[in-house]
């Protein structure tokens, strides 16, 4: 079994009251003790109305906690509804989730996320930046033109990389319980690391997390590909007992 940091992140999505908070304590006190069985990350993005309160109610912190999106805008303005990194991380997040296919479906473009990733950076949050291709760029052959483009598009410019992990999460993968096939997705995430090398023009390769339908059944599966190094977990990281059998799983 690798003795490589893996992740483990949750993204909540639009779920979760003030009730939820003993999910949070359950996978708290989970990562006190299993940290020392293995080296892992446990991080949980959840609802901006959540990441203030949980992070004043945890007593020690074994876990960090995140945002799932940000407003590109860095200072204060006329955005109604909106927030910027900046209010975010004074409310305890170290992590934004950015470029989520379901913020790209509703107007996110590689230029807009470029931009949030940025003021992100500027305001000390750690970047899960994802990419991913849809089912009919997949069937087409295109999906290493789209990662690349995704990855050109918002990363280029960005001077300070050791704040970004990369998140490939294939469209078609998502809520659906479909997952890549292990010989794809191994090749595909050596794609995102040497491709990503070459764009950014850095010598170590950017780490890479996968997301879509992770679950504790499929869990111990992406154990074989060493290439990956953690996971953006949706729908089975509202539940403790999902999330904590996922991690137990996979270091079976
Ligand atoms: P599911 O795990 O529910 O498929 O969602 C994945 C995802 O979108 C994580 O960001």
């Amino acid at each position: 079994m690798t003795n490589k940091l893996k992740y483990f992140v949750g993204n909540w999505k639009m779920f979760g009251d003030f009730t939820s908070f003993k999910t949070v304590n359950k996978i708290n006190q989970f990562s006190r003790k299993y940290k020392k069985l293995h080296k892992n990350k446990i991080i949980l993005c959840v609802p901006n109305t959540l990441i203030f309160f949980f992070n004043k109610k945890l007593q020690s912190k074994n876990i960090s906690l995140g945002a799932q999106n940000c407003h590109y805008y860095q200072n204060y303005g006329p955005f109604t509804g909106s927030v910027n990194s900046q209010m975010l991380k004074k409310t305890g997040a170290e992590y934004i989730i950015l470029g989520h296919s379901e913020n790209r479906s509703e107007g996110d473009t590689d230029k807009i996320i470029e931009k949030k990733i940025n003021s992100s950076i500027k305001n000390k949050l750690n970047v899960i930046f994802c990419i991913g291709e849809s089912y009919k760029q997949k069937k087409n052959g295109k999906t290493f033109s789209t990662l690349r483009k995704q990855m050109k598009n918002s990363l280029k410019k960005i001077s300070n990389l050791n704040k970004i992990i990369l998140a490939y999460e294939p469209i078609w993968s998502i809520g659906t319980n479909n997952i890549p096939k292990a010989s794809q997705l191994k090749k595909t995430i050596k794609f995102i690391k040497n491709e990503s090398k070459k764009i950014l023009k850095i010598k170590k390769p950017i780490k890479v997390l996968y997301g879509g339908s992770v679950d504790p059944n499929n869990a111990r599966s992406f154990s074989f590909i060493k290439e990956i190094d953690g996971f953006l977990i949706g729908r089975a990281s509202q539940s403790a007992k999902k999330f904590i059998d996922i991690i137990e799983n996979y270091y079976k």
